[in-house]
């Protein structure tokens, strides 16, 4: 945060650590804080392993006085996820180049090139005192600064050439005593945003692309390779490309009091204001004096610099627990809402007529491509395998469902007329961006299916879904998943519906979809019940294995990850077709099955799996429709659901198995919010 007004500490702290609070779910094995010291240049620095609430308590004891006041300043903190390094107080971010903090910096991503740059920097004599690949940007920024010595530098130019040194994806905000009270942005494949609150109405709604690099700075190169030695060169002078001055004067053209708020998601900032302008792939922002610059990392790379300010539609309630114990629980509980939401205004449900406006220009085009590449991580992968049976269906195009990571590890082929669908719920996630950039540089047509709204996937899709499940902060997904699902079957009918042979199956289907919330509704009322089985019973288990098949091996794929995150126990999604090829042998009367056996074309089939079950003396839990009398209830425990058409009963049957992993989480008194190990967005490859 950087704030050009009369602030205490107390309010840069609250800001700061309420800000880490509501980013927590994105990653939370430790967390850190720089503020402005007692005297200038001699910032404090808190760092905490564990969950923001240590880090808090720990300022609120430190010896500082609280009530003194600034007129401008700048504060960075962070939370960490470990990447490289274990977590502990030494890892945690801010990191520093000296121990005199000339440099500190916080740091979203990976730096691939760090073990090369620290070998590089260690034989200049610069020293290094944690295991990240961060502290290498901070020393960096010392080496060059030193070298630099005597010459007018701007922090600007100078991160720049940090940046310049540097692989990998990352956001940076650095701050430097050199340059009191100013702050560098920068950000390469991270998600980064900007947001500014004034008091009086900002003159311009944009920022202006300024290049600051005085005409005779030499800007140093590094050379990394073999064994040469860091050897600062002259680069071309740089010129002023275009300026803008004081991009935020008010209305009546002068300075005034302004705030911003700098960070990697809008939670953690939407509470103090909702202006705000994302930063591209090689920005480099600079505050300072209460303006706000972007300047682009190499000129001339055909990029404007000139970004809009939006205005963010999240509001503060939506992402608060409100009543309930755990975000993840709110957001089950959530469904038969947000399933409204991603079909509010784009079903009607009198004419069955679906519209995507986000894809309305792209139609014909999607309708001619030779093969529909569905690329996706996680839970959204599943969305993508639950659905893939009725875009086959309605469409009659191949489709290919791939996880992100192994798409790119293979190089899969892609084609001009391949249209890649990449889903994503933060739209954040690395593996899924850069295989929609690489499908992008093979001339696909890129199509996003995301629910964070100004998401990188969102703005650099040629078009797409949002899924308007409104902000998902448990890190286990549960109503983005329904709403992905919901979203892709909207596109699925609407992508055939030139076609008069399909008319009845769309009107079935869009009837399916207005009977949802109600259902939806009807499962959440036996919560009780599945708690009650959770409690007794499941969470007892160390394995757990989810069976069915057809459309239902999606949501047993779906089911285990929920379970495998939340619970720590080993579960797994099993094809019931695939059962005597291998799995059965698992089974016996110890062996916990949950057999997902609602009534669709593949019932018969799924019946024959109980029996192979119960022949080696399994007992499976049954996940049937409430209709089906055929079941005996004496002989079977049964979870019964409300019944719909084939290609929507996913959408119901995830729902008990959703609290079935929260409440066997909660009874084993795991973080249900904050799995170990997991991150809500995983914006690293
Ligand atoms: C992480 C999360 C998962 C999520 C996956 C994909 O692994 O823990 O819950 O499904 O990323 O995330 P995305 O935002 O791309 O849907």
């Amino acid at each position: 945060a950087s704030f050009l007004c009369e602030r205490d500490r107390r309010y840069v702290l609250d800001t700061l650590l309420n800000g880490l609070q509501r980013m927590e779910y994105r990653g939370y094995d430790s967390a850190g804080l720089e503020v402005e010291g007692d005297e200038p240049g001699k910032p404090l620095i808190f760092k905490e392993v564990g969950k923001v609430q240590n880090l808090k308590k720990h300022c609120l004891e430190a010896p500082i006085d609280m009530e003194k006041t600034f007129l401008s300043q700048t504060s960075i903190a962070h939370t960490r996820w470990a990447t490289h390094g274990a977590p502990s107080a030494d890892n945690c971010h801010p990191h520093k180049s000296d121990p005199l903090k000339e440099f500190t910096v916080v740091h979203n991503g990976i730096i691939t090139n760090y073990k090369e740059l620290r070998l590089v920097l260690e034989k200049r004599g610069y020293a290094f005192h944690t295991d990240t690949d961060t502290e290498v940007a901070a020393v960096l920024a010392k080496y060059l600064y030193d070298s630099q010595k005597g010459k007018q530098i701007t922090f600007t130019a100078l991160i720049k050439s940090v940046i310049m040194e540097l692989e990998g994806a990352f956001a940076f905000v650095f701050k430097s005593i050199h340059f009191p009270d100013e702050v560098v942005i920068a950000r390469r494949g991270s998600p980064v945003l900007i947001g500014v609150k004034t008091e009086k109405k900002l003159k311009v709604d944009f920022v202006d692309v300024e290049f600051s690099a005085p005409a005779d700075t030499e800007i140093p190169e590094i050379n990394t390779t073999g064994s040469s030695l860091l050897v600062p060169v002259a680069a071309p002078a740089g010129k002023l490309v275009r300026s803008q001055s004081r991009a935020f004067l008010s209305d009546d053209g002068m300075p005034q009091p302004i705030e911003f708020f700098i960070a990697s998601d809008a939670s953690a900032i939407v509470e103090h204001t909702k202006r705000v302008l994302y930063l591209e792939d090689d920005d480099i922002a600079h505050i300072a004096e209460g303006e706000f610059h972007i300047h682009r990392l190499r000129r001339d790379d055909g990029v404007s610099a000139i970004r809009a300010i939006e205005t963010l539609e999240i509001e503060l309630a939506a992402i608060m627990k409100g009543s309930f114990d755990h975000f993840m629980q709110k957001e089950i509980y959530e469904q038969p809402e947000s399933v409204v939401n991603t079909m509010r205004g784009r079903v009607n449900f009198d004419t069955h007529a679906i519209t995507l406006g986000g894809l309305k220009a792209y139609l014909s085009v999607i309708r001619r491509c030779r093969r529909m590449v569905f690329v996706a991580c996680g839970t959204s992968y599943h969305s993508c395998l639950a659905t893939r049976s009725i875009f086959e269906e309605l469409t009659e195009i191949p489709v290919s469902i791939e996880l992100a990571s192994d798409f790119l590890d293979r190089k899969t082929p892609i084609f001009r007329d391949d249209v890649c669908i990449f889903v994503s719920q933060s739209g954040e996630t690395a593996d899924t961006i850069l295989a929609m950039r690489y499908c992008l540089e093979r001339g696909a047509l890129n199509v996003g299916v995301v629910n964070v709204v100004g998401s990188t996937i969102s703005r650099e899709s040629h078009c797409g879904i949002h899924v308007n499940a409104g902000p998902e902060i448990g890190v286990a997904s549960t109503k983005a998943y329904t709403s992905q699902y919901i979203a892709l079957i909207m596109m699925a009918i609407q992508l055939s519906e030139d076609r008069i042979s399909f008319t009845a199956r769309r009107n079935a289907i869009i009837d399916g979809l207005h009977d949802l919330p109600g259902q939806i509704r009807q499962i959440l009322q036996h919560d009780k019940e599945f708690q009650a089985l959770a409690q007794t019973t499941l969470s007892k288990e160390r394995s757990l294995l989810i069976m069915g098949r057809g459309y239902q091996h999606a949501t047993c794929l779906e089911a285990a990850l929920k379970i495998k995150e939340l619970t720590y126990m080993h579960s797994e999604g099993i094809l019931a077709g695939e059962l005597k090829h291998g799995p059965l042998a698992l089974i016996d009367e110890s062996m916990p099955v949950i057999l997902i056996m609602t009534q669709d074309s593949l019932y018969a089939k799924t019946r024959s799996a109980l029996e192979q079950v119960t022949a080696r003396k399994g007992a499976p839990i049954i996940i049937a429709n409430d209709t089906d009398k055929s079941l005996d209830a004496e002989q079977h425990r049964v979870i019964r659901v409300p019944k719909t058409i084939d290609c929507l009963q996913g959408l119901l049957n995830i729902i008990p198995l959703q609290l079935l992993s929260y409440h066997m989480a909660v009874e084993k008194g795991f973080d249900v919010d904050f799995p170990r190990n997991l991150a809500k967005s995983v914006t690293v490859e």
